[in-house]
């Protein structure tokens, strides 16, 4: 049986790495540990923003040019004629919608606060109101992402179970077993800029760019008699 490239490196690390930062990002709010959940929101964010440059600049499954297609597409897969690599037209919105989800979850943890101990590193950029509104929205999307998660799961568990299909081999391997063209593209060039445009867009957001806060005013000493 002959075997083709379905997913490049970049893509599996990309995922696997996702997984476990979103998961750290969980355990460590549940457990009130907010400076690991912090740095686990960045790292989410890193890892998002890594996928939307490789997204452009990847391998050709990748690329979402090669997988982002219209209803037409969906329509086409829905009837069974579709026929391509990598994410189906349909899949494809799940990937997209997680994506989305993760980037604004991320983002509105840059500004949020907790009340009382937790600001988020960018806090002193926005007014208090919008800082209240994007914590409620940060945790709304807790819901979302993890009713997007068990989505994600099951459709990979229903294309096992009933079509037959593994997908998690290849997003683990790299290679399914089958004919086609397989993957192509990307290369360490465009690696290290997508590493590096992630990883700035990371230093930013950790408040790394802000002026430092002022000193605390000297409390004069108090009167002698
Ligand atoms: C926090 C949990 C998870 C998140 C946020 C997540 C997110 C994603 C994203 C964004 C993609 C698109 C990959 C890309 O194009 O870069 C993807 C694909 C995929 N994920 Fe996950 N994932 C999670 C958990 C899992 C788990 C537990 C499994 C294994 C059962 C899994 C298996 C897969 C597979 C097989 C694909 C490729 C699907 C296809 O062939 O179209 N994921 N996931």
């Amino acid at each position: 049986m002959k075997r083709i490239r379905v997913w490049d490196l970049p893509v599996r690390l990309f995922h696997w790495l996702l997984v476990l930062a979103v998961l750290a990002a969980f355990a460590s709010e549940k457990a009130g540990n907010m400076d690991a959940h912090a740095f686990a929101g960045l790292a989410v964010l890193g890892l998002v923003v890594f996928r939307v440059v490789w997204g452009v600049i990847g391998s050709r499954t990748a690329r979402f040019a090669s997988f982002v297609r219209g209803p037409a597409a969906i329509r086409e897969y829905l009837a069974g004629r579709w026929q391509g690599e990598g994410h189906n037209p349909l899949g494809a919105l799940s990937v997209l919608a997680i994506l989305a989800a993760l980037l604004l979850q991320a983002l509105s943890g840059l500004i949020a606060n907790d009340d009382s101990s937790f600001f988020g590193p960018l806090y002193d950029l926005v007014s208090r109101d919008t800082s209240d509104l994007a914590s409620r929205l940060h945790r709304l999307q807790e819901l979302v992402i993890i009713g997007l998660v068990v989505l994600h799961v099951a459709a990979i568990d229903f294309y096992a179970r009933v079509k037959k299909q593994d997908l998690l081999r290849p997003m683990v391997t790299g290679w399914r077993e089958g004919e086609g063209e397989g993957t192509q593209g990307g290369g360490a060039l465009a690696f290290v800029i997508a590493v590096a445009i992630a990883a700035a867009a990371v230093y930013a957001a950790s408040g790394a760019l802000l002026p430092p806060p002022p000193p605390p005013e000297a409390i004069p000493p108090p009167p002698a008699w």
